[in-house]
């Protein structure tokens, strides 16, 4: 792999339409996703950024550079297809963006009235990019990395943390990746969390406590430097 490398990063989350005022989306803000970019950008190397809608103050962030190209989506649909047409050119892919694991069956171009019926939304499965850019990685031949945002289950907080790590770990090999960053909900929208970098490799996982977004930006970046 060269020096500079061209890294894909996907970043916050995506919004699935259910007519023109409505839609499904979730808490992530594009704090990380943005972090790792300006880390990848520091280090002298090449960025794509495919991003779904995050504020004008999380994207300032960002150096202006011509070493980044910023690829803005909306949907599920939107972020697979342009993260596919950009997968190619690509040395390091990491997918921190929240993506919808569901999409309404239907859009409705109109404003859904209400009525005194309960209503109820037909959703189907999005596309798994993660598993998919596994699934081409022989092929395309780059680094992936990937989160895993569990909660875990059990009753104490051993059992969960244990449910976490297993599940992390089944991530990991089902989609054929070389890391995944195991956060939690608490992750979403803050400055600092808990988190813990899982490698193919058989190294012990690490576990990152109280640290900034930032500071695990540069962790990953070390990471892929390691396994050129
Ligand atoms: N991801 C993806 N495409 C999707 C959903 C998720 O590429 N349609 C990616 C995310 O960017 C993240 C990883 O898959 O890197 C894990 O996402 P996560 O929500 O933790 O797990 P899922 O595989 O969606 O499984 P579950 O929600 O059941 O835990």
């Amino acid at each position: 792999m060269p020096d500079r490398k061209t890294f894909l990063i996907t970043a916050g989350p995506t919004i699935e339409d259910i007519d023109p005022v409505r839609f499904i989306s979730n808490r992530s803000t594009g704090k990380m996703g943005i972090a790792i970019a300006a880390a990848a950008l520091k280090n002298g190397h090449a960025v794509i950024l495919v991003h779904g809608p995050v504020s004008d103050a999380v994207l300032e962030k960002l150096p202006r550079t011509p070493a980044l190209t910023r690829v803005p989506v909306r949907s599920a649909a939107g972020m697979h297809k342009a993260v596919m047409k950009h997968a190619r050119r690509a040395n390091v892919v990491i997918m921190n963006a929240a993506v919808a694991d569901y999409t309404p069956a239907a859009s409705s171009p109109v404003k859904l009235k209400k009525s005194a019926h309960s209503l109820t939304l037909k959703l189907h499965p999005t596309v798994d990019i993660l598993k998919e850019l596994g699934a081409k990685k022989p092929k395309l031949g780059f680094f992936l990395i990937g989160f895993a945002l569990e909660t875990g289950s059990g009753h104490s907080p051993a059992q969960r943390r244990t449910s976490q790590l297993k599940e992390a770990r089944r991530k990991l090999r089902d989609k054929n990746l070389d890391a995944i960053v195991l956060d939690s909900p608490h992750a979403m929208g803050a400055d600092r969390s808990d988190f813990t970098i899982l490698t193919r490799l058989d190294t012990p996982e690490k576990f990152l406590r109280n640290i900034t977004k930032p500071a695990l930006a540069a962790e990953l970046i070390r990471c892929v430097s390691r396994n050129p």
